[in-house]
């Protein structure tokens, strides 16, 4: 069954037309990577999905179901989708442990004891168990985003959304966070991950989309889009990613 299904989608901010007809779907089980230059509507893409954005035109369906429909039960739709963003948001007064409970009890109002037992097992999974009782700022940067994917996995989503969850990391912490999510890729996550980490890219995803301009220029297996993207844009933007030393020089002036 397909998890995700995005037919023409569209949304505005006023006059700005930030996503102009996207179509994409993603298979159950399957890891898709949506790269484009900063302003594409990468963020925008992912927040309509989660329902942080309404969009202005399209269908968005989540297994099966249309989260676009105006009498959509938002509460339950949202409780499907975990977003994993670029900043962990974690509250800082709460140790790891209780910041992976606190969502759990208030919104899905599941006793403490459960909870609790829940938010153990999925710091386990992300590499943290004994970090259970650490407040965040204690935890570096990398650690903190395994928390917050430990926080999204304990609603129990069908679907992970991570939006450039290594970009604020120092070089040295990215790896870790990676490879958590490569694990939940192994164990069969379904996953629309926002990056521009290409290796991660090229061993982890199904498939790549590039995005530009508010629509899908590229969409195709992992490894052929990264290594023979059909369209200019989509190679463009790679040799920039791929090898930033290597692009063109800023234009000088003639002065
Ligand atoms: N809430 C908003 N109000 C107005 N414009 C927005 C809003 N959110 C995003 N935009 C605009 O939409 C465009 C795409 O943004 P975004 O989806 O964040 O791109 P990306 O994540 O690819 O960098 C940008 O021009 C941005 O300024
Ligand atoms: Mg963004």
């Amino acid at each position: 069954m397909r998890a995700i299904e995005i037919e023409g989608l569209r949304k505005a901010f006023g006059d700005d037309e930030v996503l102009r007809g996207i179509d994409l779907a993603v298979e159950a089980g399957e890891v898709v990577c949506v790269i484009g230059p900063s302003g594409s509507g990468k963020s925008t893409l992912l927040r309509c999905v989660n329902l942080l954005e309404v969009p202005t035109g399209g269908t968005i369906r989540v297994d099966g179901d249309e989260i676009t429909d105006p009498d959509a039960d938002l509460d339950a739709l949202r409780r499907r989708i975990g977003m994993v963003f670029q900043q962990f948001n974690l509250f800082p007064h709460l140790t790891a442990l209780e910041n992976v409970m606190v969502a759990q009890v208030k919104v899905l109002r599941r006793p403490r004891a459960e909870a609790e037992r829940i938010a153990r097992e999925n710091l386990d999974r992300v590499g943290l168990a004994d970090r259970a009782d650490a407040f965040p700022t204690r935890l570096s940067g990398g650690q903190q985003q395994r928390v917050a994917i430990a926080r999204a996995l304990a609603m129990g989503p069908s679907v992970m959304l991570f939006d450039e969850p290594t970009s604020a990391l120092d070089p040295e912490l990215v790896g870790d966070v990676l490879g958590v999510m490569r694990g939940l890729a192994e164990d069969g996550m379904t996953m629309l991950v926002v990056t521009h980490e290409m290796s991660f890219a090229r061993e982890v995803a199904d498939r790549v989309v590039f995005l530009d301009g508010g629509v899908v220029v590229e969409d195709g297996p992992a490894a052929r889009v990264i290594a023979e993207p059909e369209k200019p844009r989509t190679r463009e933007f790679l040799a920039r990613v791929l090898d930033p030393a290597a692009a063109a020089p800023p234009k000088r002036g003639k002065e």
